[in-house]
C-alpha cells in the first residue's frame, strides 16, 4: 500500500483576540482532516491568512505578505493558499485580492469558516479557484473542532459581532449583528476545558457587557459571570471587550464579590474629549468615562484598567488632543493601545470634512505613546516590593532559566525557577518594572507557592 505522505498547515493572525479564536478553529478543522501544524512556510501544504480589516495597514501587510508567496507557488503548485478574515469580508477587497494575487486558490469569509474543509478537499481534488463569502451567519454557529493555543489558558466566545456602529469603525460591517452564545453552550464548553487542566478563561466578545439581550432568556453578561463562577471550578476569569456605554454598576460589584473573576478591566475610551466622542457616536461624554472609571476604583482598588485610544478622528483640534492627554494623565491606565485614526472606507467617518494630515496624527500618537508609557512605568514601579500571584504559562522567550506569567491585572511577571513551573499559580515578590514588564522572585513561603490563592 502506498504510504501518504505528511501533510502540513500554517496559519498566519492579524488582528485581535477574536481571530487568535477563530485560528484555532481553522487549526483544529485542518487537523481534522488529515493536516498537521507547522511553524515554517516551506514545510507547508497550506498556508492560510486570518486577515484584519480594522486599519488600512493591515490590509497593506497582508497584500504584501500573500503577494510575497507567488514564488513558493510557483515551485510547488499543489501549495493550497488561502485567505479569510474580517478583510476577506468587504467585496470589493476580496475581488481585488482575487485579481491581484492570481496564486490564492481560497478566499473566505467571516461567518462560513465552518466550510473551510469541504473547500480545501475539492481544491485539493480538483485544483479550483473558490471564493465564498456569506453576507450573514446562516442558521446556527455550527460547532467546529479547536486546537487551541495555550495549556492553560483559554478563549471563549460569549458574543460576536457588534451593534455599535461606532463612526471610525469597520466591524459592525464585516462581522455582523451581536449574536450571543446561549449560556449552557458557554458553561458547558469552559467544563470541558477546566476538566483538560485549563485555569484561565478570557470571555470574548466586541461587547461583551451587551451579552444575552438576543437571547430568548433573561440573561445579562453580570448574571453570566455569576454563573460561569458558581458552575465551574476555573482560577480565574477574565473578558473583553467592555463597551463605557453598557458598563454597569451590578458588573463592578460582581467582579469585586468573586475571587476568580480578575481584577482586569479593558474600557476602550477612544477620546477624551466630548465633541469628538459625540462625532465617534460612542454614546458617552469624557465626564461620564470619569465617573465609570471612578466607580471601579472606588470599590474594587487594586483593578488594572486599560484602554485604547484613537489619535487624529476626523475634527480633532488641538484642543480636543489636548483633552484626551489630560484624561489620560488624570486617570493613570495601567496601559493603552494608541492608534492613530484609519480611514474605512463605508464608514461614517470616512465621508466627514476635516481629515487630520498624516503628520498632524503621527505627531499625537507619539505624544500620547510617550505620556502612557511614563504613566504605565509608574503604575508598574508602584508594585515593586509588593507580593503578586502569578499564573505560570511556560518559560520565557527573551529570558532563558526563568519563567513567565500573568498577574491577575494581567502584568506580565518574569521569575527565575529551578523547576517546570508552568500551569501553576504562584506567588511573586516584585523587584524590578519596566513600562511592559515586572521582573519578580518566587516568595520564600514554599506553601504559598503552589497555592490557588490567585
Ligand atoms: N482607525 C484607528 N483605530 C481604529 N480602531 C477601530 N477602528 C479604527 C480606525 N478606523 C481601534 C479602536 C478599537 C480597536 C480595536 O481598534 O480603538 O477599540
Ligand atoms: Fe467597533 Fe465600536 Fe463595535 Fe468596538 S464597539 S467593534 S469600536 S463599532
Amino acid at each position: 500500500m502506498n504510504k501518504q505522505r505528511e501533510k502540513f498547515y500554517k496559519i498566519i493572525t492579524y488582528g485581535c483576540q477574536m481571530n487568535e479564536r477563530d485560528s484555532e478553529k481553522i487549526a483544529g478543522m485542518l487537523e481534522n482532516i488529515g493536516y498537521n501544524k507547522t511553524e515554517n512556510l516551506d514545510d507547508a501544504d497550506i498556508i492560510f491568512f486570518n486577515t484584519c480589516t480594522v486599519r488600512k495597514k493591515a490590509e497593506q501587510k497582508v497584500f504584501g505578505k500573500v503577494g510575497s508567496l507567488k514564488k513558493l507557488k510557483e515551485k510547488n503548485e499543489d501549495i493550497i493558499i488561502g485567505v479569510g478574515g474580517c478583510m476577506m469580508q468587504i467585496e470589493e477587497t476580496a475581488e481585488k485580492l482575487y485579481q491581484k494575487l492570481p496564486h490564492v486558490d481560497l478566499i473566505l469569509g467571516t461567518h462560513n469558516l465552518h466550510r473551510l474543509p469541504v473547500l480545501v478537499k475539492k481544491i485539493a481534488r480538483n485544483r479550483d479557484r473558490i471564493i465564498e463569502i456569506w453576507d450573514q451567519q446562516e442558521g446556527l454557529i455550527p460547532d467546529v473542532p479547536s486546537r487551541r493555543s495555550g495549556d492553560y489558558k483559554a478563549w471563549v466566545s460569549i458574543i460576536r459581532g457588534c451593534n455599535n456602529f461606532c463612526s471610525y469603525c469597520i466591524v459592525p460591517y464585516v462581522r455582523g449583528r451581536e449574536k450571543s452564545r446561549p449560556d449552557e453552550e458557554i458553561i458547558q464548553e469552559i467544563k470541558e476545558l477546566a476538566g483538560q487542566g485549563v485555569k484561565e478563561v478570557t470571555l470574548l466578545g466586541q461587547n461583551v457587557n451587551s451579552y444575552g439581550h438576543d437571547l430568548d432568556q433573561n440573561i445579562n453578561f453580570s448574571q453570566l459571570l455569576k454563573k460561569i463562577d458558581k458552575m465551574t471550578d476555573l482560577k480565574r476569569i477574565r473578558f473583553m471587550t467592555s463597551h463605557p456605554r453598557d458598563f454597569s454598576v451590578d458588573l463592578i460589584k460582581t467582579i469585586k464579590n468573586s475571587d476568580s473573576i480578575c481584577e482586569h478591566l479593558h474600557l476602550p475610551l477612544q477620546a477624551g474629549s466630548t465633541p469628538i466622542l459625540k462625532k465617534m457616536n460612542r454614546g458617552y461624554t469624557a465626564e461620564q468615562y470619569r465617573s465609570i472609571i471612578t466607580s471601579i476604583r472606588d470599590e474594587i482598588p487594586q483593578a488594572a484598567i486599560t484602554t485604547d485610544i484613537i489619535v487624529g478622528f476626523p475634527g480633532e483640534k488641538e484642543k480636543h488632543f489636548q483633552e484626551t492627554l489630560n484624561l489620560v494623565q488624570d486617570i493613570k491606565f495601567d496601559m493603552a493601545f494608541t492608534f492613530s485614526y484609519s480611514r474605512r472606507e463605508g464608514t461614517p467617518a470616512a465621508d466627514m470634512k476635516q481629515q487630520v494630515p498624516e503628520d498632524v496624527k503621527d505627531r499625537r500618537l507619539q505624544e500620547l505613546m510617550k505620556v502612557q508609557n511614563e504613566i504605565s512605568l509608574y503604575k508598574n514601579q508602584e508594585l515593586v516590593g509588593k507580593e503578586v500571584s502569578v499564573l505560570v504559562e511556560g518559560p520565557s522567550k527573551n529570558n532563558p532559566d526563568k519563567y513567565s506569567g500573568r498577574t491577575r491585572t494581567r502584568k506580565q511577571v518574569i521569575v527565575p525557577a529551578d523547576e517546570n513551573l508552568a500551569g501553576k499559580i504562584v506567588r511573586a515578590k516584585i523587584q524590578k518594572a519596566n513600562s511592559w514588564t515586572l521582573y519578580g522572585e518566587l516568595s520564600s513561603t514554599q506553601q504559598d507557592v503552589y497555592s490557588s490563592t490567585g
